[in-house]
């Protein structure tokens, strides 16, 4: 099938290289000039496991191709919106203006039969008011919702093999033809039975907004447990994995620590907050204000610890940060938990020297004023304290003995609770963990 994906970043890029792994004949659009020369060379702007195979398969056999024409997506049936809806400056609205922009440059290429599918992560109410328009715009073309739910580090995975799919459909005759193209793009999803949920274009926008706003609940809620665990010396680790055998309840998304960051579930919920608002519906997800307010309070526990450590004053510790990304297998970091203790460590005049596997490059750009490298030992040398945000494999993997020896003083926060305190404690450090004894 030709398809055309428009916007190329971390969602469109993916979404463009996996549909020419499956088959597809696909165009990816995108104004950034130098993005589109980056993805056309094969070259994945931004790390993500997987991306780089796929994208150089695809352009070697031709299947799949950048441009920033959007005269290109012409004879495309299917033409998926990717781009970003980032928070709104001054607000916690999300900021429509490149989906609305995307749908404006799109309209004169579309042809009789065409779908438009948005893949963006939108507000409520935004699909019905594109329809509207392309139905105005291009009378033969259609519009139909279907949410991603990719997480960075496993994108490549998410979108060959979704764990399930949403269609929010037009209403009327041309809900059949817009499943049928739709179905197949997916055709080897469904073919292996991936779940298939058919609606409306509201449900199918609050699926992802909703499950967003689940997992953050998620995580805040055994975050607030470690704040109540570090008040009563109980200890968040054991009290998830108990909790979570309870099959309703389930482990996952229960690792408390410094928190959730990236270029999702941080502005999702301010934006849900914000569209609930507009509708008159505040008091409904108000709680998500708190979940946000939980969330922030863990990068600010994780700094206090190292100055109380040091008795109210870190002005020339030497503190090792080993984290930038938001989470491991990424090189994001927006909205960054680990990113945000480097800063406010340095603002308060410590040394701070920091290092990630991958993300060293984008935190540069972002905070020029921190140190770095990319050899961890040379972080962790002379340390007075160590500081673990990101739990990269590296990192959990890190020998304490040897990791003594390199530093001055003994004294690791764990920020992600992915060490095992015994062992640092037997090799004679000083372990604190968040919401652990
Ligand atoms: C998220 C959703 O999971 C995905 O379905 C959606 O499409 C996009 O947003 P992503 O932002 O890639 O994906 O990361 P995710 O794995 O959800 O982690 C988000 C943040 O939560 C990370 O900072 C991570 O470190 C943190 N987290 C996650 C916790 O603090 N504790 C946990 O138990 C799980």
């Amino acid at each position: 099938m030709k398809i055309s994906v428009i916007g190329c970043g971390y969602l469109g890029a993916v979404h463009a290289a996996a549909m020419a792994e499956l088959g597809h004949d696909v165009v990816g659009v995108d104004v950034d000039k130098n993005k589109v020369e980056q993805l056309a060379a094969g070259t994945a702007p931004f790390f993500e496991p997987g991306l780089p195979e796929i994208l150089s398969r695809g352009i070697a056999s031709g299947k799949l191709r950048f441009t920033t024409d959007m005269a290109e997506v012409k004879g495309a049936k299917i033409h998926f919106v990717a781009v970003g809806t980032p928070q709104r400056k001054g607000s916690n609205a999300a900021d429509l203006t490149y989906v609305d922009a995307a749908i404006e440059s799109l309209i004169p290429y579309l042809s009789e039969g065409d779908l438009v599918a948005g893949k963006s992560t939108v507000p409520v109410g935004t699909a019905v008011r594109l329809a509207a328009r392309v139905s105005t715009a291009a009378p033969g073309a259609m519009l139909a919702w279907n949410p991603e739910f990719l997480r960075e580090g496993f994108a490549v995975q998410d979108t060959i093999s979704p764990d399930r799919l949403v269609y929010g459909l037009p209403q009327g005759e041309r809900a059949a033809a817009a499943k049928a193209a739709l179905d197949e793009v997916y055709a080897v999803a469904l073919a292996r039975e991936t779940p298939l949920v058919v609606t409306d274009y509201a449900t199918a926008e609050l699926v992802k907004v909703s499950a967003n706003a689940f997992l953050a609940t998620k995580i805040s809620f055994i975050n607030a447990m470690a704040e109540i665990a570090e008040t009563t010396g109980a200890d968040v680790t054991q009290l998830a994995d108990a909790i979570g055998l309870d099959a309703r309840i389930g482990r996952r998304f229960l690792n408390a620590g410094v928190g959730f960051g990236g270029g999702c579930l941080p502005k999702d919920i301010r934006a849900f907050t914000a569209r609930a608002e507009e509708l008159g519906r505040g008091e409904s997800v108000a709680f998500l204000k708190e979940v946000d307010a939980i969330n922030l309070r863990r990068r600010q526990k994780a700094v206090d610890l190292v100055v109380s450590h040091f008795d109210g004053n870190v002005f020339n510790k030497r503190v090792a940060v080993l984290g930038l990304a938001f989470k491991p297998d990424s090189d994001d970091i927006r909205d960054s938990p680990a990113l945000d203790v480097a800063a406010q460590l340095k603002g308060l005049g410590a040394q701070v020297i920091a290092t990630d596997p991958e993300a060293i490059a984008n935190a540069r750009r972002a905070h020029p004023q921190l140190e770095f490298t990319d050899d961890i030992e040379a972080a962790l040398a002379g340390a007075d304290a160590v500081i673990v945000v990101t739990e990269w494999k590296a990192f959990r993997e890190l020998d304490p003995v040897r990791v003594a020896e390199l530093v001055n003083r003994s004294y690791i926060v764990d920020g992600r609770n992915c060490l095992d305190p015994a062992a640092w404690r037997a090799a004679g450090w000083v372990y604190q963990g968040m919401g652990r004894p």
